[in-house]
């Protein structure tokens, strides 16, 4: 089977979140099942200023958005048996970051129209075209609109996945018709509204054969009349065509029993000694002195979503009872400089790291004992599955794909890897961290929930089947 998946970032190449892990991860399985992959993906800067990376450039056609054109040039690279083909403009992709530029309307509009053309320019003709998020959410709309009659979209059907709802891609409705030459009729029947502008997230449901959330529960929770995303009424018309797949984790980047970026390599039998080693290497790193308390880690955005808010509400319990945290991220100015000023007071309990440091998350999932994400909403989250597979204990919030990967502690089941908490409130997690000490305390209890954890199988075999299945339905 041929599938094209069209993102705004994808590992190896560019990333700026969990988005980039999936559209990779899948692609790399679906090739080890036996299909064809290639993925479509805006040609940044961050990619053009990478070394070693061997291009090919296939040409180059114009893209209209109404009036402007720009050019599109089209470069090709192999990568894990995957094609990548990479859409180049220095005008709206020269610059030094994926997102957050004032245009982003406009330049995914133009990536989208770009896409839709690649087909066409290579002749690309694919099974399955699956599309990730807002971004390029307008491209079934662009194709069903007005290229239905184009041989190279003859019997290709659409799937998208919904990474993170809460970015609806909203653009005035006047760009409906100036971005992308589609007729207003689209908006005023409603089909691409959303808060009385253009969704291109919105369009991407409405338009695709099949929509996945990236999780069951988190596919739930959007269907529940009232959920805060507010697409219960729209994803309630897709009925038999929207469904929760779990993501996968990568095991060949992060398997505590190969990793080379770890103190110690370590399996479920001898995690024991591994993981001291490790948390040792992360004390030392993180310049906190060596002792036995607890660590609790966090790798994450440091944003209202990730429920950053709480962690600095329950730090100085932690902080009281011995704890250590270590922390990596970067994110909204207060939720950063809160950790900088509790680091500033307690220097031999708190670490940060401000940013992205691959060597420091491969030593918080292995070194640390417990894993801190209390979410606010979370669609599926990966770092929790991570942790599992170190062994770090995560204590989450009771929602989206944090309540189908976490199986709570003190609920009666004797397969616990986790703690979970239900309210959106600082003394409801710090119940969990104190039920996380009290484990810690016991070794016995410990070392079975560590174990547990790490048996869990979150490898992407089972998504990428499930991803085929539905690719293969008619
Ligand atoms: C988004 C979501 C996260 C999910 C990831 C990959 O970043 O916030 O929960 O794991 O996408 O699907």
């Amino acid at each position: 089977m041929k599938i094209a998946m069209v993102a705004s970032e994808a590992n190896p190449l560019c990333k700026t979140g969990g988005l980039a892990d999936v559209v990779y991860s899948l692609s790399k399985e679906l090739v080890i099942l036996g299909e064809e992959v290639s993925v479509i993906l805006p040609f940044y800067k961050k990619i053009k200023d990478r070394s070693g990376l061997k291009l090919k450039r296939l040409g180059n056609y114009d893209v209209y958005l109404s009036w402007r054109k720009q050019a599109a040039n089209i470069f090709l690279c192999y990568l894990d048996g995957i094609t990548f083909y990479l859409i180049g403009n220095d005008y709206y992709f020269g610059r030094e970051e994926l997102y957050g530029y004032e245009d982003d309307g406009e330049r995914f509009a133009f990536f989208t129209l770009a896409a839709r053309s690649l087909f066409q320019f290579l002749d690309l003709r694919v099974d399955v075209i699956h599309i990730h998020d807002w971004q390029v959410g307008m491209l079934p709309t662009l194709v069903r609109e007005q290229s239905m009659d184009l041989p190279v979209f003859s019997g290709t059907k659409f799937v998208m996945t919904l990474h993170n709802e809460a970015f609806k891609g909203l653009i005035d409705r006047y760009f409906l018709n100036h971005f992308y030459g589609l007729d207003d009729i689209l908006f005023d029947d409603g089909r691409v509204r959303f808060d009385g502008m253009v969704s291109t997230l919105k369009a991407g449901i409405i338009y695709s054969d099949e929509v996945v959330a990236v999780s069951p529960n988190h596919a739930r929770e959007l269907l529940t009349p009232g959920d805060p995303m507010r697409l219960d009424g729209v994803l309630a018309l897709k009925e038999g065509h929207f469904q929760g797949i779990l993501n996968g984790i990568d095991l060949l980047e992060f398997n505590p029993s190969e990793d080379p970026l770890i103190e110690k390599n370590y399996d479920v039998h001898s995690f024991e000694e591994g993981k001291k080693a490790c948390k040792e290497r992360l004390l030392s790193t993180s310049l906190l002195p060596i002792s036995d308390d607890p660590v609790f880690g966090l790798v994450s955005r440091l944003t209202s979503q990730k429920g950053v808010d709480l962690v600095i509400q329950v730090a100085r319990g932690i902080i009281d009872r011995g704890g250590k945290m270590t922390i990596l991220g970067s994110g909204e100015y207060e939720l950063e400089q809160a950790f900088e000023a509790l680091r500033a007071e307690f220097p031999n309990n708190v670490a940060i790291y401000r940013g992205y440091n691959n060597q420091l998350a491969h030593d918080i999932y292995a070194g640390s004992d417990f894993f801190l994400m209390p979410s606010l909403f979370e669609p599926c989250g990966i770092g929790q599955m991570l942790a599992q597979h170190y062994g770090t204990l995560p204590i989450c919030r009771r929602v989206g794909g944090l309540a189908d990967t976490v199986i709570p502690y003190g609920e009666g089941r004797d397969d616990a890897t986790g703690f979970l908490f239900d309210d959106y409130s600082g003394s409801a997690f710090w119940a969990e961290i104190e039920a996380a000490f009290a484990v810690y305390r016991n070794q016995r209890i410990m070392n079975s929930l560590v174990r547990n954890a790490m048996n869990v199988d979150y490898s992407w075999k089972t998504s990428a089947e499930a991803y085929l299945a539905l690719y293969k339905r008619s």
